[in-house]
């Protein structure tokens, strides 16, 4: 459908000649009322005359458009306003075009020169918007043009005072557009480039002619149309050429140190870093301009400590260049104790939007509910209490500025359901610290134990803005990578509402910064209000997945991993796509009122529901025993030189389907870092146990207690039978397979 201004009334300033006529006579050609305004100036500013202004009124109305003039000086805007009013009775469209130049080199302007020119352009359009203003927030409509100019945005030499008025006017667009957004009063700024008689003095002939101010008025028109929602753009247009400009900000440096001076001398150390555009941040408000100040000084004042939330587009940087990867991986921080009850595992599940809404949450939110579980996710909790409580401060070689670090990706991998309650012991040891140019990405993992048994992995990767370049490696094999969907739409896709008080809930499970609940605290942040963690988001997507593809069952949950990239406000809804590979669960989460990607790069790993549920599997006459062993393998595989640390014996494993020999394993945890082979053991066994297919799978479900098989004469043990106690260690995570 063509763009229609029927009904709409325009005024275009400065429409006597070159691009205001254009302007005039393409909105009149489309149904406007247009008043042409032009005080009928030489290009100086010098003169007056009505002929311009009637001349394009005369060309409108010759082609059946309506069009008055108007011949006050945009000085007068009230005028302008006062004559759109009498001649047409409202005002949807003003376009700031009118314009003189008084060129002089900075040396040889003279006051009036700046004077003129700054009253002409910066205060005209002031004053003809303010006029306007009142009208078109009543009436909730209104569309403003400010004519801005390469000079301004980029300098022009001879043109100091008209680079500053015109660059004038895009600053004060910038605030019409936020302070008219919720009117649907939008402000764009262009700065055009058009022959006309104020170019003809620079530009050669030929150009002039060929660079038509109708190659410019076609965008006027767009942006001042209602279906138009650009609101604060600036735009470089000619020759039939649209762009769109932006600001973009280096990463930065911080170059003051806690408690310590910042010197001029530091500055001037760190000047390449503070100049360089590498991994520039684009940022668009206020907001985020003062975030990354706002960070320091917040990260400062919490202490220091890791914010475990997806903050990411904090910028500055740390002036640290104390890393030293090979003296830092390796280090382990000190070893946390987390205890809980099922009051902590019912929290968290509200804290990540479970509720009694949903019959199959009740699982998770009664300690009663026969089949009362704790939530996969849950087992971020007990880990990150080694990174809350600061202990990556004390690690030798990772001399760094605490308050630039942000939290961004986790991966999570459970060895067996999380219990309801106990205590969970965790240990972090830095694995990797990779040198990314703009900042230092540390890898830390978590291993957190009930007791001796190994209940879940973490690694968190941190990132430290600016705090790169000393020569380190770029990748890690230990780094858990994050993958990207497949480039398919989603294969379903689940939306889900954020509550005003999520944060406040999910805070409680153990992530107290203030960022989270304080509005204040938030604005210091450079956000408008306190933001929802980022392992709350995290603990949406997981049970998305967990329901929508293993129905809810959480010992269906492998792994999980995500990449923070943006964070969400509490009270939006999280749209999580899902794409299903296999037993992997590639996930995107969105915002759903934005669009905006806050969870990418993520997926969900699980067990296959066979592999779950092991009483289904005998069909085909295969043993039950197979699939366990091949969990058992896969365990190895990852977890080899723990087990072997552990355990430290081979085990021989006999498996007899009626009465007869079915199948031989060998489990070493005793060599290398473990293995697991089909057939009997080449070597010796320590221990070799011989059990029928049924009987294992009843000791593996914890349903037969190893030493009554034993005694019952169910399970036979040749060896040493001392050993067969560290079967629990084997063997009990697949208690509830
Ligand atoms: P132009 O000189 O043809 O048009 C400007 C019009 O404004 C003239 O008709 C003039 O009489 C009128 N005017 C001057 N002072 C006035 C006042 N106090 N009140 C009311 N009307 C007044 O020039 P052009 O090229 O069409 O320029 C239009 C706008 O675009 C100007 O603001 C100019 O600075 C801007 N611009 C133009 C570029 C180009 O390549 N043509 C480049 C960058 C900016």
């Amino acid at each position: 459908m063509s763009l229609s201004f029927e009904g709409r009334v325009v005024l275009v300033t400065g429409a006597g000649g070159g691009l205001g006529r254009e302007y005039a006579l393409a909105f009149a050609e489309r149904g406007a009322s247009v008043v042409v305004n032009d005080l009928g100036a030489d290009t100086k500013g010098g003169g007056k005359s009505s002929a311009a202004a009637d001349k394009v009124v005369e060309e409108i109305r010759a082609k059946g458009g309506k069009a008055v003039a108007n011949y006050d000086s945009v000085e007068d805007g009230e005028k302008l306003i006062q004559s759109t009013l009498d001649a047409f009775g409202r005002i949807d469209v003003v376009v700031n075009n009118a314009g003189i130049l008084r060129d002089r080199s900075f040396a040889r302007t003279s006051d009036l020169d700046w004077d003129l020119i700054q009253r002409v352009h910066l205060r005209g359009s002031f004053l003809v918007t303010r006029a306007a203003w009142n009208h078109m927030k009543n009436q909730k409509f209104g569309r403003i043009i400010m004519t801005a100019s390469a000079a301004g945005i980029y300098g022009n030499f001879g043109q100091a005072n008209y680079s500053a008025a015109k660059l004038g006017m895009l600053g004060l667009a910038n605030t019409l557009a936020i302070e008219g957004r919720k009117y649907n009063v939008h402000c764009n700024t262009i700065a055009p480039v058009a022959g006309s008689r104020l170019t003809e003095t620079v530009m050669p002939p030929d150009l002039v002619a060929s660079l038509k101010p109708e190659y410019v008025a076609p965008l006027v028109l767009w942006l001042c149309h209602e279906q138009c929602q650009e609101n604060g753009g600036l735009f470089e247009v000619g020759a039939g050429w649209i762009g769109k400009l932006r600001w973009e900000r280096s990463q930065g440096r911080t170059v003051r140190q806690k408690n310590q001076p910042m010197t001029p001398e530091v500055v001037r150390d760190q000047w390449d870093k503070i100049c360089d555009f590498t991994d520039a941040t684009k940022p668009t408000s206020v907001q985020e301009s003062l975030q990354s100040i706002m960070t320091v000084l917040s990260q400062v004042e919490s202490g220091g400590e890791v914010g475990v939330n997806p903050t990411a587009a904090a910028a500055s940087a740390t002036s640290a260049s104390g890393i030293n990867p090979a003296e830092a991986v390796g280090q382990k921080l000190p070893p946390t104790t987390f205890n809980f009850t099922h009051t902590q595992c019912i929290l968290y599940a509200l804290g990540v939007g479970m509720s009694t809404k949903d019959p199959d949450h009740l699982r998770f939110l009664y300690e009663g509910h026969p089949d009362f579980s704790c939530l996969p996710t849950f087992g971020v909790i007990p880990s990150q209490a080694a990174m809350m409580d600061g202990g990556l401060t004390s690690i030798p070689g990772l001399n760094i500025d605490f308050t630039q670090v942000l939290h961004g990706e986790q991966y999570l991998e459970l060895y067996r359901p999380l219990p309801t309650s106990g205590k969970l012991t965790s240990e972090a040891t830095i694995v990797d610290v990779l040198d990314k140019g703009s900042g230092a990405v540390i890898l830390l993992d978590v291993n957190t134990y009930s007791g001796d048994e190994l209940v879940s992995y973490n690694q968190f990767t941190v990132f430290v803005v600016g705090a790169g370049g000393f020569g380190g490696k770029r990748t890690s094999e230990k780094a858990k990578p994050s993958l990207p969907p497949p480039k398919r739409a989603p294969d379903a896709v689940v939306i889900d509402s954020t509550t005003r008080d999520q944060a406040a809930l999910y805070r409680l499970s153990g992530d107290w910064n203030p960022l989270h609940i304080d509005p204040s605290f938030a604005a210091m942040g450079g956000f408008k209000a306190p933001i929802l963690h980022g392992l709350c988001s995290f603990g949406f997507a997981a049970r998305h997945v967990l329901k929508h593809f293993a129905d809810n069952d959480p010992s269906r949950f492998k792994a999980i991993k995500v990449r923070f990239v943006k964070p969400v406000m509490p009270g939006q809804s999280l749209q999580t796509e899902m794409w299903k590979e296999g037993n992997r669960i590639h996930i995107q989460c969105k915002v759903k009122e934005t669009d905006a990607v806050v969870l990418a790069g993520a997926y969900v790993d699980l067990h296959g529901a066979s592999e779950a549920s092991p009483e289904s599997l005998t069909q085909g006459g295969g043993l039950q025993s197979e699939l366990v062993f091949a969990e058992i393998g896969r365990r190895i595989k990852d977890l080899g030189s723990e087990l072997v640390k552990k355990v430290n014996a081979v085990f021989g494993w006999e498996i007899t389907k009626d009465g007869k020999s079915a199948a031989q394993w060998t489990i070493d945890l005793k060599n290398g870092s473990g293995s697991l082979h089909k057939g009997p053991c080449s070597g010796k066994a320590d221990v070799t146990f011989t059990v029928s297919d049924e009987d294992f799978m009843e000791v593996v479900m914890g349903k037969l207690n190893p030493q009554k098989a034993f005694f019952s004469g169910k399970l036979k043990v040749r060896g040493n039978i001392m050993l067969s106690q560290k079967l629990e260690v084997i063997l009990k995570d697949y208690a509830k397979l």
